[in-house]
């Protein structure tokens, strides 16, 4: 999901791994097929349902931060389930918010940020991050069963299974 320049996705097609990636930036997808990487689309990761079913739904590297509010991110979790097989899989990461950074609830900080390279500033976007104790909150009314949370510093990454 927002696989970007194809980073992840690149690895996985080494080893093997019939992966699929998508994003809604044209140039990210034109330079994941640059790099010789297959299977890449310019879709919106609301139209999730087009790629189904898949086994493994990967949101990384704060990708699931980019749908910019929680009941976004819930239904997301909700159409990532809905997409996956009976035994599914799903891996996103997010940080976890202190109560000195959050201002949109306990444990969610919303953001407004915007990439920029040389001279040249993009658009802006809102980018939501949210603790794991909302994140297992969501995920439980989106069908996932947490089965493993791995730590480093302040970023959580959390593997789910359907529940
Ligand atoms: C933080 S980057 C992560 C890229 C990649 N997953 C990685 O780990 O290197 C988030 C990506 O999500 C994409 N994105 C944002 N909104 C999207 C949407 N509605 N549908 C699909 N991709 C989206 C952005 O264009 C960006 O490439």
């Amino acid at each position: 999901m927002g696989c970007g320049p194809g980073r992840i996705l690149k690895l996985l097609q080494l080893h093997g791994q019939d992966a699929v990636g998508f994003d809604i930036d044209q140039v990210v997808v034109a330079l994941c097929h640059e790099r010789g990487i297959k299977n890449t689309f310019v879709e919106s990761y609301d139209n999730i349902d087009r790629f189904s079913p898949v086994d493994t739904v990967l949101w990384l590297n704060r990708t699931l931060c980019t749908a910019g509010s929680l009941p976004r991110i819930e239904s997301l979790l909700t159409s990532s389930r809905l997409c996956c097989s009976k035994e599914g899989v799903l891996i996103f990461d997010s940080v976890e918010v202190g109560p000195e950074l959050a201002n949109d609830g306990p444990g969610v900080l919303q953001t407004s940020v915007h990439f920029r390279y040389n001279k040249k500033v993009g658009e802006p976007f809102g980018r939501t991050c949210f603790s794991s104790n909302i994140a297992e909150r969501v995920l439980q009314t989106s069908g996932w069963k947490v089965t493993d949370t791995i730590r480093d510093a302040d970023v959580y990454t959390m593997v789910c299974k359907t529940a």
